[in-house]
């Protein structure tokens, strides 16, 4: 007796797990990446640089592949160009694997403005200042720093030096990294959704055209404290028309850090951001928010709703700040913002 109820114990085990193990494979057939590729600089992966495992990827690619990037920092620009969507980059967590670069514009902002304006990327060595580039629809990043070390060394005569642009349409960061000083993260043209991502600049360390919801972000503001009479700003947001698409949307996260700091500038007439429910230290200047290149503020869309911390308070703010009524709100903050369907298809954490 002993023995077979032992057996059938056993047998009752090995289905359990056998239930067990063909519930995970289903789960994982149902993830929609395809192929996964290693990055190790060491030698321990498929290819040493990021650059080349990104070659790999077929012109026209239709199936997700992951290219995983082992930790470490790996000094190279990287450019996802717009025959290669539907790749997931991703590292061993934003503090372990960097892509880091130190390229910068020598060229002022007017020329970018002019040069850029058409949101053309060859046009301006701003955009080509970064580190790392995606054209390409459709792409997911999670787990991975972007750096520009460029104005890291002397920031009293700091330069456009980007850390990373998203050009494409339908891209989601999930907890990744931002570093750089002016003009970190270019948030280019299209939709995208950023999660628990940190951020960290002085000037314009959020700026482009692109229609985005960042969920749960920091900004980090890295204005040196011995430039506190120079303020810094952390959007710079370029909608050119009212019929143009765009509007940054941070919603949750916070902002903190060193120097002071106005929330935005208008880089065209259309800019739109908004700060919802955001907790905000003391490093905002009590007006907010700058015109610049609108020559009427009545077009500009700038909003803070229901932030909070002492950054928050609006007694000074310009007059011409945006109160935006509850359906308005709900527009910029509601997934449908950036969504109608993408975000959900592609492979999630
Ligand atoms: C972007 O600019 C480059 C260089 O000036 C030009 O050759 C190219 O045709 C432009 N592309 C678009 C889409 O305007
Ligand atoms: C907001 O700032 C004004 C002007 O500096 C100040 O008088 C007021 O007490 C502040 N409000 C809060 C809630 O801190």
């Amino acid at each position: 007796m002993q023995p077979s109820r032992r057996h059938l114990l056993l047998l009752l085990l090995l289905l359990l797990l056998l239930g067990v193990a063909s519930f995970i494979t289903t789960s994982s057939a149902s993830s929609p990446v395809s192929r996964t590729f290693t990055v190790d600089q060491r030698g321990g992966g498929d290819f040493r640089s990021v650059q080349s495992a990104v070659n790999f990827v077929p012109d026209g690619n239709r199936e997700w592949i992951r290219i995983h990037v082992k930790a470490g920092s790996y000094k190279e620009k990287v450019t996802i160009p717009s025959e290669k969507p539907y790749i997931l980059l991703e590292g061993d967590g934003s503090r372990n694997t960097d892509i880091t670069f130190d390229a910068h514009a020598h060229t002022g902002i007017d020329e970018l403005v002019t040069g850029g304006g058409s949101g053309n990327v060859s046009n301006s060595p701003t955009f080509y200042s970064a580190t790392f580039i995606v054209l390409a629809d459709n792409f997911v990043a999670r787990n991975i720093a972007f750096k520009n070390t460029y104005n890291a060394r002397d920031k009293s005569k700091p330069d456009q030096a980007v850390a990373a642009l998203v050009g494409g349409d339908r891209s989601a960061f999930y907890d990744c990294a931002f570093h750089g000083f002016q003009d970190t993260l270019c948030d280019f043209v299209g939709r995208h959704y950023f999660r628990r991502c940190l951020i960290s600049g002085g000037v314009d360390f959020v700026f482009g055209y692109g229609q985005s919801i960042y969920d749960g972000c920091t900004l980090e503001s890295n204005m040196p404290p011995s430039m506190r009479r120079q303020p810094g700003w952390v959007t710079a947001h370029a909608r050119l028309a009212a019929g143009s698409p765009g509007g940054f949307v941070f919603k949750g996260g916070s902002l903190r850090g060193s120097g002071r700091q106005y929330l935005g500038r208008a880089w065209n007439p259309f800019a739109t951001v908004v700060f919802y429910r955001m907790s905000m230290a003391d490093i905002v200047v009590p007006q907010g928010w700058q015109a610049w290149h609108s020559p009427d503020v009545s077009s500009i869309t700038f909003a803070e709703v229901e932030c909070e911390g002492r950054g928050a308070n609006k007694t000074g703010r310009v007059a011409w700040e945006k109160q935006l009524d509850e359906e308005q709100v709900h527009k910029f903050v509601d997934i449908t913002f950036i969504d109608d369907g993408w975000l959900s298809k592609q492979p999630s954490l």
